[in-house]
Parts: C-alpha cells; sequence; structure tokens
C-alpha cells in the first residue's frame, strides 16, 4: 500500500496526499448522520492528474469517492468506514476557465465553489441563477454530480438545465473532454445527461459549460402568510398567471420550521409565523424595470389579499431587506440542525397533489406519533417539499431516530408514491437512500441502471454503494 500512495504522492505532490491528522471535513457528512475513514485525501490540482489518480486506483483496485463541498444530504461524499477508499478531493481544482459573453456560457473547473462562479458571471454583468443555502460551500462539479436544485427552478431550471458541457474523467482514466457550449448537438447518446445526477458513480467531473442569463433588470421579493397549504398552492397558481415567466422564486415554510429559526437565529425577526400556518417568500426578475416588476407584484398581492388567499404581506423595500427574508428561509436547515437529528425527505409532488398528500400525511404521521413535529418546508414552485420529521419536544432525537426513522420513512413514501410522486427531488440517493430507491423506483429502471453503471465503471471504482449498492 505503501507503494501505492508514494505513486499518489508521485502524481499530485506530497501536500496533497494526506492520511493523518485532523480529516474529519472530509470523513464526516454534513448532517451528522455517518463518519468514515479515507485510506487518503488526495487533492488534485488538474484535470491530468485526475486521470492518472484514476489509473493508480485501477491498477490497485482502490475504489474512489469524489468530493466538493461535503455539503451533500443523503450521506454521498464521505468514504466509508473501511479505511480502503481514496477521498478525491476536487477543491483545488477552482479556476474559472473562460467567459463568452455572445455565447452566454462560462466554463468553470469542477471545483469552483458555487458562490464564486456567480460572482464571476455577475461581475462580467451576467447571472447564473444556481441557488442554494450551502452555496458559500458547495461546489460546481457536487451541484451538477447531485443535479441540484434550489431556490431559481421555477424560472431557469435545476443544475441539468444550466449545464451545455462537461469535461469527465471515466472509469478507464481517459478524459472526455465534452466542454462545448453548444446549445444544439443530436449527436448521439446524451453523455452529459448521464453524468450529471450520477452522484460520482459514473465518472468524476472535472470542468463544466454553464449558461449565463442577463441580469433582471429588477428584483422583488414579498413574504406574505396563508392559513392552509391550499390557499399556498392556490397563490402560487395565480402568481403563475399575473407574473408569467417573471416568477423567479416561490418558497413555502411551515409554522414549526420558522419557529426552528425563530429560536434558534432570534436576531432574524421572523414575520407573521405566528399567526400563520404557513408563509411564503415570493421573487419576481423583471426584464423590463423596477417600476414595471414592483407594479406586477403590488398587483399581485392586492389581488391575493382581496381573494382572501394570504392573510398578510411584507414587500421588501430594499435589497437588504430582501436579503434578510432569504436569510430566514435558508437558516431554516441550520436551525433544524441545531435543534437535533431528524428524518429528512426530499419528496417531490406535482403541484395539483401537494395539498391533498400534505393534509393526508400530516394525519398519518400525527396518528402515529403523539406530539411529532413536522419540518415542512421547500420549493412549492417545483412541487418539491422537505417534510422532515422531529422529535417531539424532550425526546432524545438519537433514540427517535432509532425507533422511528424506517417506519416514517415508510409511511411517507407510501403516501407519496400513492400522490405520483418521487423520494428525491433534488438532494439524490447517496447512501441514505439507496435501499429506500430498491423499494420504489420502477424495477426496470433499476436494471438499466445497473447495466449503465456496469458499462461504464465495470470495475465499480467510482463511489461504490452509493445510487445502486449491487451491480
Ligand atoms: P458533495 O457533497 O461533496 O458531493 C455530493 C455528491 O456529488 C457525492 O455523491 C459526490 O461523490 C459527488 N461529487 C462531488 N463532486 C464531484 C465531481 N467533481 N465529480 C463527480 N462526482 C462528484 N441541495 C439542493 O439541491 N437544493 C438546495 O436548496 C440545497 N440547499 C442546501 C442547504 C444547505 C445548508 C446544505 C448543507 C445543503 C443543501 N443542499 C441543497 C445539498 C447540497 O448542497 C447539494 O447537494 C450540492 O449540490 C452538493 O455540492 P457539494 O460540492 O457539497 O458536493
Ligand atoms: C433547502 O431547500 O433548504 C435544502 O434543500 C436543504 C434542506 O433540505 O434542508
Ligand atoms: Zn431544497
Amino acid at each position: 500500500m505503501n507503494e501505492f500512495l508514494n505513486k499518489l504522492t508521485s502524481i499530485v505532490g506530497p501536500t496533497h496526499v494526506q492520511t493523518s491528522g485532523d480529516l474529519s471535513k472530509y470523513e464526516q457528512d454534513w448532517r451528522k448522520r455517518a463518519k468514515g475513514k479515507a485510506l487518503a485525501v488526495v487533492s488534485p490540482g488538474n484535470t491530468e492528474e485526475v486521470s492518472l489518480i484514476v489509473k493508480a486506483c485501477l491498477t490497485q483496485n482502490v475504489s474512489i469517492v469524489p468530493q466538493g463541498g461535503n455539503t451533500s444530504m443523503v450521506v454521498g461524499s464521505i468514504p466509508n468506514e473501511t479505511g480502503t477508499q481514496i477521498l478525491l478531493s476536487l477543491q483545488r481544482m477552482n479556476k474559472v476557465r473562460t467567459l463568452d459573453a455572445l455565447n452566454l456560457t462560462m466554463t468553470v473547473e469542477s471545483g469552483c465553489v458555487l458562490q464564486q462562479v456567480q460572482q464571476a458571471a455577475e461581475q462580467a454583468g451576467y447571472l447564473f441563477p444556481l441557488s442554494l443555502g450551502s452555496q458559500g460551500s458547495c461546489t460546481i462539479g457536487g451541484n451538477l454530480s447531485t443535479n441540484a436544485g434550489g431556490t431559481q427552478v421555477v424560472r431557469y431550471g435545476n443544475a441539468r438545465e444550466l449545464c451545455l458541457g462537461l469535461e469527465v474523467v471515466s472509469a478507464t482514466g481517459e478524459i472526455w473532454h465534452g466542454l462545448s457550449g453548444l446549445r444544439k448537438d443530436n449527436t448521439g447518446y446524451d453523455l452529459k445527461n448521464l453524468y450529471i445526477g450520477s452522484e460520482g458513480t459514473l465518472g468524476i467531473i472535472t470542468a463544466a459549460t454553464l449558461k449565463l442569463y442577463p441580469m433582471p433588470a429588477a428584483k422583488l421579493t414579498a413574504w406574505a402568510g396563508v392559513q392552509s397549504i391550499e390557499q399556498a398552492v392556490e397563490l402560487l397558481g395565480l402568481a403563475h398567471r399575473t407574473l408569467g415567466p417573471a416568477l423567479s422564486g416561490f418558497e413555502v415554510m411551515g409554522q414549526f420550521a420558522l419557529s426552528l429559526v425563530d429560536k434558534h437565529f432570534p436576531q432574524m425577526n421572523v414575520p407573521l409565523w405566528k399567526e400563520n400556518p404557513y408563509c411564503i417568500l415570493l421573487e419576481a426578475s423583471d426584464n423590463e424595470s423596477e417600476s414595471h416588476a414592483r407594479a406586477q407584484f403590488e398587483g399581485l398581492m392586492e389581488k391575493a389579499i382581496e381573494a382572501e388567499i394570504i392573510t398578510d404581506a411584507v414587500i421588501a423595500e430594499s435589497l437588504s431587506q430582501a436579503k434578510a427574508l432569504w436569510l430566514i428561509r435558508e437558516n431554516i436547515t441550520m436551525a433544524q440542525a441545531t435543534e437535533g437529528l431528524n428524518i429528512k425527505h426530499d419528496i417531490s409532488i406535482p403541484v395539483s397533489k401537494i395539498a391533498p398528500f400534505v393534509l393526508h400525511t400530516d394525519a398519518l404521521i400525527a396518528k402515529k406519533i403523539e406530539g411529532v413535529n413536522i419540518v415542512n418546508f421547500g420549493h412549492l414552485g417545483d412541487g418539491n417539499l422537505h417534510y422532515n420529521v422531529q422529535a417531539p419536544q424532550g425526546v432524545d432525537s438519537k433514540q427517535f431516530l432509532i425507533d422511528f426513522e424506517h417506519d416514517i420513512n415508510t409511511l411517507v413514501y407510501d403516501s407519496v408514491m400513492e400522490y405520483g410522486g418521487s423520494i428525491s427531488a433534488e438532494h439524490g440517493v447517496g447512501s441514505l437512500k439507496v435501499d429506500t430507491l430498491k423499494d420504489y423506483k420502477d424495477p426496470t429502471a433499476l436494471v438499466l441502471m445497473r447495466s449503465i453503471k456496469r458499462a461504464l465503471d465495470p470495475q465499480n471504482i467510482f463511489n461504490p454503494g452509493r445510487v445502486i449498492n449491487s451491480l
């Protein structure tokens, strides 16, 4: 094994192969659901080095866990406990390679932090719209490998829709140069879309060509209170009809979710949460002007109040007010993590069925466990809820998971299926949902997925045990 580590050292240099010291930032998952042990943490500086590392690992039959910012919600980016896998950190590969203003594209290395990409686009006068609460630490490679969603999907789509080309190191160590900035290219199978969302199980993304958009002339943000989940969905319909394509964000937040932000971040002054079972955060991005956007937005709020869909609303008057409202929404995850371990669900349901799903499932859970807390929030505009379950007050969260996680997952996912949904909307499968997927995914789809994995990674060296756990 020493010889193997020497080989890795000769590829990336001695400071970029770590085998000792505190490696917990690579080995512990964000949600504290699991901790692994790496044979070594290896940090390449360029694509050729990644290729050589893969070839070295193939010879020794050592598996590779790719990692970007390690913000996975589903235990997808840490090594297992055996101490035999290498953790491939892409963080050093963080250069913006090019920005093509006329083609509205930029090409970046996969270790670029999302916020860095947003800022580079903004400095050139363009928008890269992918936005997640983890944007200060997650990377483009991780975003594409999980096909991340976030808060702007309703207008711009998820990570897949924002990517025009990839550079990938395959499981034979070869480099696929697919960094086209083409919007049309029908020359056979769509390799790009196979790698996107494959969670590091098919190849290592080393760079990507991303879509840029013109900066909107104005952005408006509002926070509204509604008395029921039905009214939340009704407001979404009205927002679509009134704002058309200008609707760029539509988030729902349940009362208990907001109570956790109020408890753990009291300085944030959460509006309207005490008197409303749900609050909505809406955003419109207008390409005309601030006054046009404001008139449309105020019109929407007036209509919603007249129709008694919302009880009250706050329209942000400045950028800093808008940011403060978004910060409340983005901090639900941290507030929930501070409260303790929890059962997280990342589900999607057709928007038209969200309300019946929530009413039905809330009732089933309440009947099963007295005093249980449902932390329901998410991207209602995309039909994507984080329908999470937290231990009743005073119950140890670790014990709660041991006692109830399996049963609650079964209850929620059975209900998701009944309403025509998916058990993973945007976070992926990782190891946390790999067994569950077997029970809920179409069996033919699973057979096809296994054939793809066998064809592209026959030695199963890329992130084994994630997404599918048997070949
Ligand atoms: P990692 O966690 O490091 O890895 C994720 C997966 O991708 C792993 O399977 C890993 O092996 C693989 N991978 C990473 N880099 C590469 C690469 N270069 N090549 C091949 N495989 C690779 N997700 C959403 O979709 N929407 C949200 O709104 C959202 N909000 C979040 C808010 C918070 C506070 C947190 C902590 C997480 C949130 N997430 C969200 C989840 C997470 O941030 C995303 O999944 C993100 O895309 C992961 O990026 P990462 O760089 O941290 O990837
Ligand atoms: C979010 O929407 O905030 C993220 O997906 C993270 C989470 O589910 O907690
Ligand atoms: Zn989310």
